[in-house]
C-alpha cells in the first residue's frame, strides 16, 4: 500500500465521516425529523444527553414489574444503579416489545405507536418547521423548529419526578406511581389556597397531608393566595417557591454544586429528594417532605388505622375486619352492619389517641360530650367522632378514612360506633407504642415496609358510604386571611388568654406538638425568676436560672449566649425545634426573643444531671437504672437523628447534658443548640467551638464534615462512665489531656482484649463498685461492647443510635 493510496483513502473515509455526521449525531442527543427509534433497538438506539447524563429511549420495565413484555418510552439517569425513571411517555400504558416506536414525523409531532400501529402518545401540537428532538443536559427532552427554539419539552408534563431547574406551576403536577406504572391517587401540587401540597386525589375524596393540615399556613411557614405559582429545584438542591414565606428552602441535607438529584414522589405517597453518587450509582435520600409515614393518608383504606408497632402497619379497630386479606386498599368493613331502621342497640367505642382525618359531618362547638353522643346515635350516617375534651369541639363523621394513631399521648380521642351486640372487650386496640416511636420511621434501605407494600397495591377506594363532607377548616383559613397581618398577635394573645381558662389545658393536650410552645415576653420570665435569683449553674450555652410560670410550673430559663442568628432565623430554628417531643428529651416551653435577649424556657428536671448523680454520689445508681438510663439516652439520641435524615445533631452529649428527673428516666438538654449558636445549619459549619474534650469524636479535631455520628462517639464515652462509674480522664489515668483520642482508643483496645479474655472476671472488676455484685452480666457485657463499637475511628463503622436502642431492647429484662 502506498502513500498516495493511503492519504486518497483517508480523505474518502474523512469526506465519509462527515456526510455520515448527521447520521451519527443521530444516536447521539438528537433524532432528526423523520426518523424513528424502534424497540427491538431498545439497548443500542437510545438518545443520550451530551454529557451522558440522561438517557431517553425504550425502557424494559418487565422486570420490575412482572407482565409480559413490556416497555415504556422514558427519560432515565444513565448512571443510576436503578436507572431511575425521571419521565415516561405513555405511564400506565406500556407498549410490547415488538414493532413499538417512537416517530418524529414530517408534521413535527413526537407520535409513539404499538405493535399493532396504535398510537398511544403523541405530542399533538402544530408545531410548523420544527427540526429536531434533543435530549438536554438537564434532563429535558425537547423539540426545536428551525430557528432552534424551543416548542414543546418533557419539562412541561412532569410525570412523578422533578427535575433541578424543572418549574411546577399552576398547571402541572407530580402524580405518584403504583406498581404498574400507573398513575395513582398522590399528587404533589398547587392548592386551591395557592400552597404547594402534598395531596390525595381520589374522585370522591381529597385532602391535604403535607404540609401538615393540622397547623395554620403561617405555621408551615407558607403564604396563602401568592398567585404567582411557580416551585423549582435549583442546581444546589434549594427550593424555591411563591408560597414558601421565604421564598426559598433550605431542602437537600448535602447542600453543594454537582450533585444530580431527583425530587420524587413515591408511590407510598412521600415525596423524596436524591442525591446520586456518581461512583456506585446508588441514590441517598437528602430530604423527605414527611417523616410520619402514618400522617400520608388513605395509607390503610376505609376504617383502617395506621399506627407505629415499630414500623408503620396497618389495623383495623375492633369490631372491623379486613375486608380483603392481603390488600389494605380496600382497608376494613364492620362485622356486623348498623341497619338504620333504628331496632338495633348501639354503642360507641373509645380509641386513645386516634383520628381518622376529615369526613366530618359538621363541626359543633362548645357542646358536652353527651351532645355530641346524641348527634351521632341519633344519625344513621354518623359512623363516629371526634370529641375535643375542654373546648367541647364535636366531629360527627360520615366516614372514616385516613385513620392513624399518634405517637404521642392525649393528642386526639376518637369514637366509633358499634353494634351494642358485638363483645369487643377482648379486641386489640391499634396504638402507637410511645417509647417505640424511635424506630417506627421510614426504612431507608427497603422501601418495603408494611404500608408502603400496602400503598403499592392501593387502586380505587371502594368506599361504603359515599357521603362526603369535606371541611379542610375553610372558615379558619377565611378567618386567617381576615386578619392576615395580625395573624401572629392574634395567635400568641389567644393563647395567652387560654390559658388562663380550662380550655388551655385540653388544647394543650389536644395540639401538645405546638401549643405546649409559647413565646414569653421578657417581662414575664424576669417575673418568673423574680429578676433572674436562683442561678442554676452555668451552661456551655449560657447562665441557667429556675423560675416558676404564672401557671405554676416550674421552669429551667437558659440565657443564650453568642446566638449569631437574627430574630427571625432564630424563630424559624425554633420553630424545627419546638416539634421535637420526646420523653427522654427535656420539653421546650417556648422562647423570648427580644431585642438582644434570646431566651428558652425549658421543663424544670427534678434531680439535675447525671453528671452530679454519677460522680458526686448524691444518690446511688443501682444497676437497672443505669441501664435504663443508657436505654432512655439512646432513644432520645434516635429520635433526634430521626429516621434516615441527620435532623438535629446534638454535638455536645455528656453526662453534664443528661438530666434524671423523679423516676431518674434521664431527658437530654441542650440539643439543638448546635443549630441555633452557628451561623448556618449546613453540617460543616455546626460550630465546633462547642463539645467538650473526652466526648468530642476524632473526625472533629480532623475537620471532616460532622455527621450524627459524632453523638454516637459521645454516647460510646458516656457509656464507659455509666457501667464503670468513673470519668472518661479517671479511666485513663495519668495522661495528658490532649491526648485523649490515642489513649481511649489504647483503652479500647485493652477492654476488647480483656472481654475476650477474662469475660466475668474483668467485668466484675470494671463495673462500678458500688453496685457491688448486683448487676446483670449479659446487659454489662452488651453496653461495654456497644461502647467499644461507638468508639470506633472510622465514624462508618460506628452503629446508629436506632440500632443501640434496638440491642439495647433486645437485653432489657423489663420487656421479656
Ligand atoms: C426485559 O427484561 C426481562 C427481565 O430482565 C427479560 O426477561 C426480557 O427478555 C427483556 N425483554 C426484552 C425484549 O429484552
Ligand atoms: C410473575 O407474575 C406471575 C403472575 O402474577 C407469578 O405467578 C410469577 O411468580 C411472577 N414472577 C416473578 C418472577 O415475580
Ligand atoms: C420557532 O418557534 C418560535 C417560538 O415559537 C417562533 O417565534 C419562530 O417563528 C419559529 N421559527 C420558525 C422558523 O418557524
Ligand atoms: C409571589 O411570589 C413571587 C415569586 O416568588 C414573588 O416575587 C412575589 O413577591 C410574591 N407576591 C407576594 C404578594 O408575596
Ligand atoms: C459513594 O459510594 C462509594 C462506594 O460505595 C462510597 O465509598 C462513597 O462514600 C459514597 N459517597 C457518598 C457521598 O456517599
Ligand atoms: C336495646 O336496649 C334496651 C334497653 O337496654 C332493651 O330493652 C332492648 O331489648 C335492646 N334491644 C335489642 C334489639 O337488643
Ligand atoms: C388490591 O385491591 C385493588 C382494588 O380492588 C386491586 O386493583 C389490586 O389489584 C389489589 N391488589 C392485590 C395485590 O390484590
Ligand atoms: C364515589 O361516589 C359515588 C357515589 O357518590 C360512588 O358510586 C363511587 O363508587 C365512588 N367512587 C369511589 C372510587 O369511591
Ligand atoms: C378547639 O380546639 C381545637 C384544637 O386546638 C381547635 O382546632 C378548635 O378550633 C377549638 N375550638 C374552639 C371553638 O375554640
Amino acid at each position: 500500500m502506498d502513500a498516495p493510496f493511503l492519504s486518497t483513502s483517508l480523505a474518502v473515509l474523512a469526506t465519509l465521516f462527515l456526510l455520515a455526521l448527521p447520521l451519527s449525531a443521530a444516536t447521539h442527543d438528537i433524532l432528526p425529523l423523520k426518523s424513528s427509534l424502534f424497540v427491538e433497538e431498545y439497548e443500542t438506539n437510545i438518545l443520550q444527553s451530551s454529557d451522558g447524563t440522561f438517557s431517553c429511549g425504550f425502557y424494559n420495565i418487565t422486570n420490575a414489574y412482572n407482565i409480559t413484555s413490556a416497555f415504556t418510552f422514558s427519560i432515565w439517569y444513565s448512571n443510576s444503579a436503578d436507572k431511575a425513571i425521571v419521565w415516561s411517555a405513555n405511564r400506565g400504558r406500556p407498549v410490547h416489545s415488538r414493532r413499538s416506536e417512537i416517530t418524529l414525523r414530517k408534521d413535527g409531532n413526537i407520535v409513539l405507536t404499538d405493535y399493532d400501529g396504535t398510537v398511544v402518545w403523541q405530542t399533538d401540537g402544530k408545531f410548523p418547521n420544527v427540526r429536531y428532538v434533543q435530549l438536554l443536559n438537564t434532563g429535558n427532552l425537547v423539540l426545536k423548529n428551525s430557528s432552534g427554539n424551543i416548542v414543546w419539552q418533557s419539562f412541561d408534563s412532569p410525570t412523578d419526578t422533578l427535575l433541578p431547574t424543572q418549574r411546577i406551576l399552576a398547571t402541572t403536577k407530580l402524580v405518584s406511581t403504583t406498581g404498574l406504572q400507573v398513575p395513582s391517587h398522590y399528587t404533589f401540587r398547587f392548592s386551591d389556597q395557592s400552597i404547594l401540597s402534598l395531596i390525595y386525589d381520589d374522585t370522591n375524596v381529597s385532602g391535604v397531608y403535607w404540609p401538615d393540615p393540622d397547623y395554620q399556613y403561617y405555621e408551615n411557614n407558607r403564604n396563602l393566595y401568592n398567585s404567582t405559582r411557580i416551585g423549582s429545584l435549583d442546581d444546589y438542591g434549594e427550593f424555591f417557591s411563591s408560597d414558601l414565606a421565604k421564598h426559598q428552602a433550605r431542602v437537600a441535607s448535602d447542600r453543594s454544586l454537582g450533585i444530580k438529584r431527583r425530587l420524587t414522589l413515591d408511590y407510598d405517597g412521600n415525596l423524596r429528594l436524591y442525591s446520586l453518587n456518581n461512583s456506585d450509582g446508588t441514590w441517598t435520600i437528602s430530604w423527605i417532605a414527611q417523616p410520619q409515614t402514618c400522617m400520608t393518608h388513605g395509607l390503610c383504606g376505609p376504617y383502617g388505622i395506621c399506627h407505629y408497632s415499630p414500623t408503620p402497619r396497618c389495623s383495623c379497630p375492633p369490631g372491623y375486619k379486613m375486608r380483603n386479606p392481603g390488600n389494605w386498599t380496600q382497608g376494613c368493613k364492620p362485622i356486623v352492619e348498623i341497619a338504620c331502621d333504628g331496632k338495633q342497640n348501639v354503642t360507641f367505642l373509645q380509641l386513645r389517641n386516634t383520628d381518622f382525618w376529615g369526613s366530618d359531618q359538621q363541626r359543633i362547638e362548645k357542646v358536652p360530650w353527651e351532645v355530641c353522643w346524641n348527634t351521632c346515635i341519633s344519625d344513621c350516617t354518623c359512623k363516629g367522632f371526634q370529641y375535643q375534651e375542654g373546648n367541647g369541639t364535636c366531629y360527627p363523621k360520615s366516614f372514616l378514612f385516613n385513620g392513624r394513631t399518634f405517637p404521642t399521648p392525649f393528642v386526639r380521642t376518637m369514637y366509633i360506633k358499634l353494634p351494642s351486640s358485638l363483645d369487643v372487650s377482648k379486641k386489640p386496640i391499634p396504638q402507637s407504642s410511645i417509647h417505640d416511636y424511635t424506630l417506627s420511621g421510614l426504612d431507608c434501605d427497603h422501601l418495603n415496609t408494611i404500608t408502603t407494600e400496602a400503598v403499592r397495591n392501593m387502586n380505587k377506594i371502594g368506599g361504603e358510604e359515599p357521603k362526603w363532607f369535606y371541611f379542610y377548616g375553610f372558615i379558619g383559613v377565611f378567618f386567617i386571611v381576615e386578619v392576615f397581618f395580625f395573624a401572629f398577635a392574634w395567635f400568641f394573645v389567644l393563647r395567652k388568654e387560654m390559658r388562663s381558662s380550662q380550655v388551655w389545658i385540653a388544647e394543650e393536650g389536644y395540639r401538645v406538638m405546638t401549643s405546649h410552645f409559647r413565646m414569653y415576653s421578657h417581662r414575664e420570665l424576669v417575673k418568673a425568676t423574680e429578676r433572674f435569683k436562683h442561678e442554676l449553674g452555668w451552661g456551655g450555652s449560657g447562665v441557667v436560672y429556675k423560675g416558676i410560670l404564672d401557671d405554676d410550673r416550674a421552669v429551667v430559663i437558659k440565657k443564650l449566649e453568642n446566638v449569631t442568628q437574627n430574630r427571625e432565623e432564630f424563630q424559624d430554628e425554633l420553630h424545627v425545634i419546638s416539634r421535637i417531643n420526646h420523653m427522654n428529651l427535656v420539653r421546650i416551653y417556648g422562647f423570648c426573643s427580644e431585642r438582644f435577649h434570646r431566651l428558652l424556657v425549658l421543663e424544670y428536671v427534678e434531680n439535675g444531671s447525671l453528671a452530679n448523680v454519677l460522680f458526686n454520689s448524691k444518690i446511688l445508681l443501682d444497676w437497672k437504672q443505669r441501664f435504663n438510663i443508657a436505654l432512655g439516652v439512646a432513644k432520645g439520641l434516635a429520635y433526634l437523628h430521626h429516621e434516615c435524615l441527620e435532623w438535629v445533631i446534638h454535638c455536645n452529649l455528656k453526662p453534664e447534658n443528661i438530666l434524671l428527673d423523679e423516676n431518674l428516666e434521664p431527658k437530654i438538654t441542650d440539643f439543638g443548640l448546635a443549630k441555633l449558636l452557628s451561623r448556618s445549619g449546613s453540617n460543616q459549619n455546626v460550630s465546633r467551638a462547642r463539645g467538650t474534650i473526652g466526648y468530642i469524636a476524632p473526625e472533629w479535631i480532623s475537620g471532616l464534615p460532622i455527621t450524627a455520628k459524632v453523638d454516637v462517639y459521645s454516647y460510646g464515652v458516656v457509656l464507659l462512665e455509666l457501667v464503670s462509674g468513673r470519668r472518661v480522664f479517671d479511666l485513663i489515668v495519668g495522661e495528658d489531656k490532649t491526648k485523649v483520642h490515642e489513649m481511649l482508643k489504647k483503652f479500647i483496645k485493652m477492654i476488647c482484649y480483656r472481654l475476650d479474655n477474662e469475660k466475668s472476671l474483668w467485668l466484675a472488676e470494671f463495673v462500678d463498685f458500688r453496685v457491688g455484685d448486683e448487676f446483670n452480666y449479659l446487659q454489662a457485657k452488651t453496653l461495654v461492647k456497644l461502647a467499644v463499637s461507638c468508639l470506633e475511628e472510622d465514624r462508618k463503622k460506628r452503629p446508629t443510635m436506632e440500632s443501640i436502642v434496638e440491642s439495647l431492647l433486645s437485653v432489657d429484662l423489663a420487656r421479656s
